[in-house]
């Protein structure tokens, strides 16, 4: 099944329905068959559209999946108003190249609740592990149910939640699930703002206020030239973004990437042989924005 550019996908509610399409897909494709697989929740934009893109390029069959997942949401958090909208999502699967649309129910997916959590420790517990407890194991659980109904040969994920690609490539190598799991860049708007279906909470003021996330993130190379330790970054990072009145900072951290560990006290991290996360998460009103940027290792 090769996709055009505005080829309508097809659209399945069902796992068994989904199984079957894919199979059906397989069998045509025969051994070139290659199937990429993209979950998301759904409200997309031109991050998840940069994603379906990729896949499209490098597989014969690309499955887009919906699907807005209760268990990685805590009690307090924004399942039940997180935006939804189908008919949008499906105009921009088809233009970006999705073969298959999966969007399945509450139900179809969790029949019974689960009693399976898939947890990784370690990597999965700073940052928003520390901060929506739960979080990470429930993404655990619905990428590894993804993984087993569309058993891909390749998944594609955002580097804006880079911490949850640390996570899914942990668990896929821990599990051997049989895999590859493709990071790709942040997407930004044109005024740095990085894109998430929850950009749309923003009221117009929270929104240019929430530029501070990215121009701050922009200096971290200049900070990291300046000999800067993991405390004076975390310290320069922080003051730059308290200058938004609006920011109510939940953290500021800089971990190796992907151990998700904090680098030695005294290291300068212009001299550190591994990548560094720097990742922020801050409130601006009722919306939780997160962004980081990823420093190279200094070759050896
Ligand atoms: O990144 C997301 O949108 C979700 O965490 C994911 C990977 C689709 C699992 O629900």
């Amino acid at each position: 099944m090769t996709a055009s550019l505005t080829a309508a996908p097809a659209i399945v509610r069902t796992i068994a329905e989904l199984r079957m399409q894919i199979k059906d897909y397989r069998r045509q494709a025969g051994e070139h068959a290659s199937v990429g697989l993209v979950p998301t929740m759904g409200y997309l934009h031109e991050g998840h559209a940069s994603l379906l893109r990729r896949s499209a390029a490098d597989n014969g069959l690309t499955v887009l999946s919906i699907f807005v997942n209760p268990l990685q949401f805590g009690p307090n958090e924004d399942f039940d108003r997180y935006p939804r909208d189908e008919a949008r999502d499906l105009a921009v699967a088809a233009d970006a190249g999705a073969d298959i649309v999966f969007m399945p129910s509450v139900g179809e997916m969790y029949p019974r609740p689960a009693a399976t959590r898939v947890t990784v420790s370690g990597v999965s517990e700073r940052l928003c592990g520390a901060s929506r407890p739960g979080h990470f194991d429930g993404v655990g659980v619905v990428v590894t149910k993804l993984f087993n109904i569309v058993q891909p040969d390749k998944a594609y994920f955002g580097m804006k939640d880079a911490q949850q690609v640390a996570v899914i490539e942990r668990m896929a190598g821990d599990l051997n699930q049989p895999v590859d799991i493709v990071p790709c860049p942040i997407v930004r708007e044109a005024d740095g703002l990085a894109l998430s279906s929850r950009n749309v909470y923003l009221s117009e003021t929270e929104r240019s206020e929430a530029l501070v996330l990215s121009a701050t993130l922009a200096r971290v190379p200049e900070w990291i030239a300046a000999d800067a330790t993991a405390e004076r970054l975390k310290a320069a990072v922080t003051a730059g973004i308290a200058a938004s009145p609006l920011a109510d900072i939940d953290y500021v951290d800089v971990l190796t990437f992907p151990d998700m560990q904090p680098p030695q006290a005294d290291l300068k991290l212009s001299d550190s042989r591994e990548r560094l996360l720097v990742a922020v998460a801050v409130r601006f009103g009722r919306t939780r924005l997160i962004d980081n940027i990823l420093i190279p290792a200094a070759e050896a």
